[in-house]
């Protein structure tokens, strides 16, 4: 009885958790889009680029953490397109609120289906040691051109 008690809390809390990320992405469909398509020449895709990201590793993994926290400005290519302009930080985001709409990205629209074997969700705890980093959104582009992606 208890145990059943605890499952149903559990599923509960997933099911919040899960459209917490899902209404803070509100915030993004304006540029990325709802369909996680973006928009060619101004906006990157998200689909299919998040697991592209995460299989560079875990300088790619915990880079869309930097981007949110810090912005990211410079020239990037992303499902092989050409981007150069400026994402606007959204430190103002509480960690939690930044790990929810990540874990989202990484597994909405098929995303998931392309996530290399292991991939471990953003944590809490993981945000929060990155915001302690303060990088500008300059050097949050030096750590992309880093990750070999072109
Ligand atoms: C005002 C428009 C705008 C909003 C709102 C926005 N972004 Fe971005 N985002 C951009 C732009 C522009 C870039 C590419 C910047 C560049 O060219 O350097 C980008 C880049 C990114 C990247 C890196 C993509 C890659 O291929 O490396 C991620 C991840 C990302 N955004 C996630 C988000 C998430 C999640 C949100 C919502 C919390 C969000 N963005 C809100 C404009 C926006």
């Amino acid at each position: 009885m208890r145990k059943r008690l605890l499952f149903a809390l559990f599923l509960a809390l997933g099911l919040a958790l899960a459209a917490s990320g899902e209404q803070v992405y509100v915030q993004c469909a304006g540029c990325h889009q709802a369909s996680g398509a973006g928009v060619a020449g101004a906006f990157p895709p998200l689909a299919g680029e998040l697991p592209r990201l995460a299989a560079a590793g875990e300088a790619g993994r915990l880079f869309p953490v930097k981007v949110l926290l810090f912005g990211l400005r410079g020239p990037i290519e992303a499902q092989g397109k050409p981007y150069n302009a400026s994402m606007p930080s959204f430190g103002w985001l509480s960690d939690a609120d930044i790990a929810a709409v990540l874990n989202y990205v990484f597994t909405s629209w098929g995303n998931d289906k392309l996530l290399p074997k292991g991939f471990e969700p953003i944590g809490v705890e993981e945000v929060k040691a990155l915001r302690a980093k303060a990088l500008t959104a300059q050097q949050v582009h030096e750590r992309w051109q880093k990750l070999g992606l072109r």
